[in-house]
């Protein structure tokens, strides 16, 4: 088990906000996630779950306030220029949507390593890599495949191959199982699980599954675009 006892914090987040023009999003929002913790984060729709997620892993920004802070794996965000803070999300962060967002024109395995290509690592290795994940994931004869060729869940498995490329300190899922029939998203929650006990990744997930967020280290419940535990 990787969580760590000396509780390196993998998020610090501190008065978190948002506004969509008058509408006031997120409202103070403080945070802290461990490294190797797996969070959950639940709520009624509209709570603000999807936009805390998005701020959390960089793809959209706080509205500035007085107090805020946002550090991820030790580093300040909020304080990044855009081209070192998609360098540090390539690096650092990988995604797993509701709806996969896989290439429609790539195969299974292209998909997975681009972003590996992204961040320039070589074509050999990159693929002997994303061949291995992909078998991890029981999708060795899916490889050669076009999203539209292959299922529901082994979409999902594939997009959480290419989350999982360039090893990622956290992963962050919205929902990730929201598509999935009932096997398919207990296969890919004991999965996240097991990621995290073999490769000690970080997991932030935002769901509406009552039994993965039950099984998440910490359950975060937001309450109009408050955390209320
Ligand atoms: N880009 C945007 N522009 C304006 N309003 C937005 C934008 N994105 C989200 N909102 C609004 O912000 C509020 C919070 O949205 P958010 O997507 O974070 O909710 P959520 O908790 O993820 O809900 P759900 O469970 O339905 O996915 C909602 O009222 C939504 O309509
Ligand atoms: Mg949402």
């Amino acid at each position: 088990m990787f969580l760590c006892e000396n509780s390196f914090k993998m998020i610090q987040a501190k008065n978190l906000h948002k506004y969509y023009d008058q509408l006031h999003v997120l409202k103070g929002v403080d945070l802290h996630i461990k490294q190797g913790e797996i969070v959950s984060i639940v709520g009624a729709s509209g709570a603000g779950k999807t936009t805390l997620l998005q701020i959390l892993g960089t793809l959209d920004q706080p509205t500035a306030e007085n107090g805020i802070e946002l550090r991820i794996n030790n580093e300040d965000i909020l304080n990044m220029n855009d081209k070192t803070l998609s360098k540090f999300r390539n690096l650092n962060l990988g995604f797993i949507f509701q709806f996969h967002q896989l290439l429609p024109e790539f195969t299974a395995l292209e998909n997975v390593c681009i972003p590996a290509f992204i961040a320039n690592k070589s074509k050999q290795e990159t693929e002997t890599e994303a061949k291995k994940l992909l078998a991890y994931l029981g999708l060795s004869h899916r490889i050669n495949h076009k999203p539209n060729e292959l299922s529901g869940g082994e979409q999902q498995r594939v997009a959480v191959a290419r989350a999982l490329i360039n090893k990622p300190a956290i992963i962050f899922a919205d929902e990730p199982s929201g598509n999935l029939d009932t096997a398919s998203a207990e296969n890919l929650h004991q999965l996240f699980f097991k990621l995290r006990d073999e490769l000690g990744q970080t997991f932030v997930i935002v769901t509406h599954n009552e039994e993965l967020a039950n099984m998440a280290d910490r359950k975060l419940v937001m309450v109009d675009g408050q955390i209320s535990n």
